[in-house]
């Protein structure tokens, strides 16, 4: 793997450059007047968001390999869930969390090359894809690297060898979400350096990525055959608890193949790129069973008991939006009607099952409000951070955030177009949303600018949007440490401490908010 470095080194480089290009010598009046207005116009929330901002990436850091204090003694590349050992044990390397860690990391990436997160970046990549490159050829309970069937084993001791304990296996959406994050530092890298993907001098590298000839060699082809090969056989879903067919699943193996296809296409791969493309329309007809006609929502898994709801479903959408390098037309976008309406249902449910969440209030028509609270996983949870408990779940720092997110996602698609539908799909979402107002939207129209009912739209999603964050620094402690739940009665913080996944998705959240501000 030392062809990898190679192009660690390319980005050091191009990272120091464009810092020196950035220092100015001249101060510049104008923006620094901007900066004073902001400062007046700063919230409680505005001011503890940005603290929280760089707390969440240290503590984020700190769990991941080189360089992180909880990782000193795990193998090099590692991502592990939570330094917590015991009560319970965390320290492993979740595929699925690992790779959604990274892709935060790459997106911050994106956003500011000339951070200074940028330069630890480099590294951090450099190590994981090596891991990863040798997780996958691990034999482990799943299977072996020759029938890909390894590919789908959901976790990792932290020194790298296989789990050998029963566990909820095989997953399916850790090699999607694994390549997903590999083809979007390779498209990002490439914009960098136009060209390189045709030019000799930089073929080694990528090769270990991405070779058309030989899947074995190549991290992110191995994975998509995984994917291709395997999305039409069930799995456990993402909670790890249930055998079967799983919307979130689903998202991220349709966005996996569509994206692989297009990068099999950059690389002259053409068979690949044909059948990824084949398999991706399968998996797109198939995600239209996950909505349900006769209770007017999403449902996580296909074919049981519970009610569907799931903050999996709002995962699902986030994780399975197509990146800024994909001309994908988008399935069920986090602004989609049935994305919008099945997070209605399950914030109602969510607002009466757990004491911490008031009521909420209600217009004079009496339509509930829509209002920022703690979100669980799933209606039918038992799952309490450490054990089962028959009285039910608890809110989770990683479920509220993604709320939150969605809302900010919405109206950032709102102002980009400019244009509202509302169908009687999501009529109720609407409805909810603009309970405190005299606005009352109606369906089969199209609102734009110059309606007042548009603006409001946005505004309430903003502002419901800054609730659901709200609820996050209320459960959050005071040194910033955000742990997997918090307790439906008490509010304090249960489960795995300092969880990567929280700390990402808090990040992750606030990214979309800046986009709306
Ligand atoms: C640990 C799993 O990771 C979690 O998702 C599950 O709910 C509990 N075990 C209980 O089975
Ligand atoms: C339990 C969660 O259910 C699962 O999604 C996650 O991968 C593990 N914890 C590790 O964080």
């Amino acid at each position: 793997m030392a062809p990898l470095i190679l192009p660690f080194v390319f980005l050091a480089y191009l990272v120091l450059y464009s810092i020196a290009l950035s220092i100015p010598t001249i101060p510049n009046f104008l923006s620094v007047g901007r900066a004073q207005q902001q400062q007046v116009l700063k919230s409680p929330l505005d001011t503890w968001i940005e603290q929280q901002e760089r707390i969440a990436l240290d503590k984020l850091l700190a769990n991941v390999s080189p360089g992180g204090r909880n990782v000193k003694d795990a193998a090099k590349g590692s991502v592990i869930a939570s330094p917590s050992r015991e009560h319970p044990n965390y320290f492993y390397q979740w595929v699925r969390d690992a790779a959604i860690t990274t892709s935060t990391l790459v997106d911050l990436y994106t956003d500011e090359p000339s951070s200074k997160l940028s330069s630890d970046l480099s590294n951090i990549l450099d190590d994981y894809s090596d891991l990863q490159y040798k997780l996958q050829r691990t034999s482990n309970p799943s299977g072996t690297f020759d029938d890909l069937s390894g590919l789908g084993e959901p976790k990792f001791e932290a020194d790298g060898s296989p789990f050998i304990g029963s566990w909820g296996r095989p997953q399916r959406d850790g090699p999607p979400l694994r390549a997903l994050t590999l083809m979007t530092y390779l498209r990002a890298y490439n914009e960098s350096h136009p060209g390189l993907w045709t030019s000799a001098g930089a073929e080694d590298w990528y090769k270990d990525l991405y070779d058309p000839s030989l899947p074995a060699n190549s991290i992110i082809k191995a994975d998509l055959e995984y994917t291709s090969h395997f999305w039409n056989q069930s799995g456990f879903d993402l909670w790890e608890e249930v055998d079967g067919f799983h919307f979130f699943t689903a998202m991220v193996q349709l966005k996996a193949l569509r994206e692989g296809a297009e990068l099999a296409k950059a690389f002259q791969d053409k068979g690949a790129a044909q059948w990824y493309a084949e398999q991706a329309s399968y998996v797109e007809a198939f995600l239209q069973q996950f909505w349900d006609e006769r209770s007017g929502f999403l449902v996580e898994t296909l074919n049981t008991d519970r009610t569907g709801l799931d903050c999996a479903l709002l995962l699902g959408s986030l994780h399975g939006y197509p990146s800024k390098y994909s001309h994908d037309t988008p399935v069920f976008p986090p602004y989609s009607e049935e994305i919008l309406i099945s997070f209605l249902r399950l914030v109602q449910d969510q607002q009466e099952r757990f004491p911490i969440n008031a009521a909420p209030s209600s217009s004079e028509d009496g339509v509930a409000a829509l209002e920022g609270i703690g979100i669980g996983r799933y209606p039918e949870d038992v799952y309490d951070g450490y054990g089962n408990d028959k009285r039910g779940g608890n809110p989770w720092f990683l479920c509220t955030a993604s709320a939150a997110e969605v809302l900010y996602r919405t109206a950032d698609h709102l102002i980009s177009t400019g244009n509202l539908e509302i169908s009687p799909i999501g009529i109720r979402f609407y409805e909810a949303l603009l309970s405190s107002s005299s606005l009352e939207p109606e369906i089969d129209r199209s609102y734009g600018p110059s309606d007042a009912l548009f603006h409001s739209v946005i505004e309430r999603l903003r502002n419901t949007g800054d609730e659901f964050i709200d609820v996050i620094k209320t459960h959050t402690d005071a040194q910033g440490s955000m742990s997997e739940q918090f307790d439906r009665v008490t509010g304090y913080e249960r489960g795995a401490r300092d969880l990567t996944w929280s700390y990402g998705a808090f990040l992750q959240a606030i990214r979309a908010r800046k986009r709306v501000l």
